[in-house]
């Protein structure tokens, strides 16, 4: 398998280092070869170079299986270019319309919620991740004055949100889940979500084994929080998706324990923790490893390497049964100690 690396900014570097030690573990594991080449882009590249990305930074990537992304955001780029070139640059680029994100507790003490533990949080959402509110159409009059004009379009292509859908459709028929639930804002968005609502009509209807619902996503915000068991699978657009996830991230324990992959179905797809770069936490060799550990699990998962992915998700859910974990989940190690530990673990299972 041939890897690009982004480390990135901030706790990305930090977080990177171990997705990397575990990835090496699985790989001398199963002894499946993983070539990983590491490229420097990030706000200190930027700084120095003024360059974001190459020119043909997004041909380069096509070149590789997979790219993993530590996180991008630095306070000195105070306009993000960095983030926004690499990052989204790489979504909208490579076509990566599925944003892939699990939701799942992995361990009862984890729970934010009074009284409800791995058998409530257990979903997956998938985000319309190439149109929408992000992408960036728009235009800013008088600027700067008492008169602004600021115009953000939200764009819904009957292709992209018919994908979206189909993809979750079709992931729910793979995985023997019964229920897909679909949330917009057609109340009162009544140009785009009546898309959504027509589309998810049409899809639903070529899956009779399941069972379509809609929620607005107010009212979903609300549920997520009072009853997440109702939820198998959800589907969402480009904005929705970021903040519910979010939400789902402090359902799995907190934002350091969520993982994500931006998917095109059998194309170069990248794979990122869901949390940002923490600058406050970075280098200090506290932040969380466990979310960028189980994207790596996801990335392996989607090339079709299952052994290994199982792997590590089974090395994290030890560590975590046994407190092998950064403060911000309880446990009282580093970034870098429970990266061995999971490395370790793996190794262990492989030796017995
Ligand atoms: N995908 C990405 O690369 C991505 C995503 C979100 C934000 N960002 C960028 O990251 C920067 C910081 O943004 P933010 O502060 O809003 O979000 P953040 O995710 O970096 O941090 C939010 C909160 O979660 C905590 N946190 C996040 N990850 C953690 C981890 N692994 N371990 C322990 N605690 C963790 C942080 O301490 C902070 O309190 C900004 O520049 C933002 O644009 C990048």
């Amino acid at each position: 398998m041939k890897i690009a690396v982004i480390a990135g900014d901030g706790i990305g570097k930090d977080v990177t280092a171990e997705a990397v030690k575990v990835l090496g573990a699985v790989s001398s594991a199963f002894g499946r070869r993983v070539d990983l080449e590491h490229l420097p882009w990030s706000a200190d590249h930027y700084l120095k170079t003024g360059e974001t990305l190459p020119a043909n930074g997004y041909q380069l990537l096509r070149e590789f299986d997979a790219v993993f992304v530590g996180a991008l955001g630095d306070p000195r780029v105070a306009d993000n270019r960095h983030a926004r070139d690499i990052l989204l640059g790489t979504r909208f680029e490579l076509d990566l319309y599925v944003n892939y994100r699990p939701v799942t507790l992995l361990d009862d003490r984890l729970s934010p919620l009074k009284d409800r533990g791995r058998k409530d949080i257990n979903f997956t959402v998938f985000r319309e991740n190439t149109e929408g509110v992000y992408v960036s159409i728009g235009g800013r009059f008088k600027a700067g004055t008492e008169d602004e004009v600021a115009i953000q379009e939200e764009i819904n292509t009957y292709k992209g949100v018919h994908r979206i859908i189909k993809h979750a459709f079709e992931f729910a028929t793979a995985n023997g889940h019964t229920k897909v639930c679909m949330a917009d804002k057609s109340n009162a968005m009544q140009q785009g979500h009546a898309l959504w609502q027509r589309v998810f009509k049409e899809v639903s209807g070529q899956f009779p084994g399941i069972t379509a619902s809609h929620q607005y996503i107010d009212a979903m915000a609300m549920f997520l929080v009072k009853d997440p068991g109702q939820y198998q699978v959800i589907v969402t657009n480009n904005l929705f998706g970021d903040i519910i996830t979010d939400i789902g991230g402090a359902l799995q324990g907190g934002l350091g324990m969520a993982a994500s992959g931006n998917i095109h179905p059998g194309k170069t797809s990248l794979f990122e923790p869901v949390h940002g770069s923490a600058p406050p936490l970075a280098g200090k060799n506290v932040a969380n490893p466990i979310g960028a550990m189980l994207s790596t699990a996801l990335m392996l998962e989607t090339l079709g390497a299952r052994d290994e992915a199982t792997a590590i998700e089974a090395a994290v859910e030890a560590a975590i049964a046994t407190d092998q974990t950064t403060t911000d989940i309880g446990g009282a190690l580093g970034t870098r100690e429970v990266g061995d530990w999971v490395a370790n673990r793996i190794k262990l299972k492989a030796d017995s």
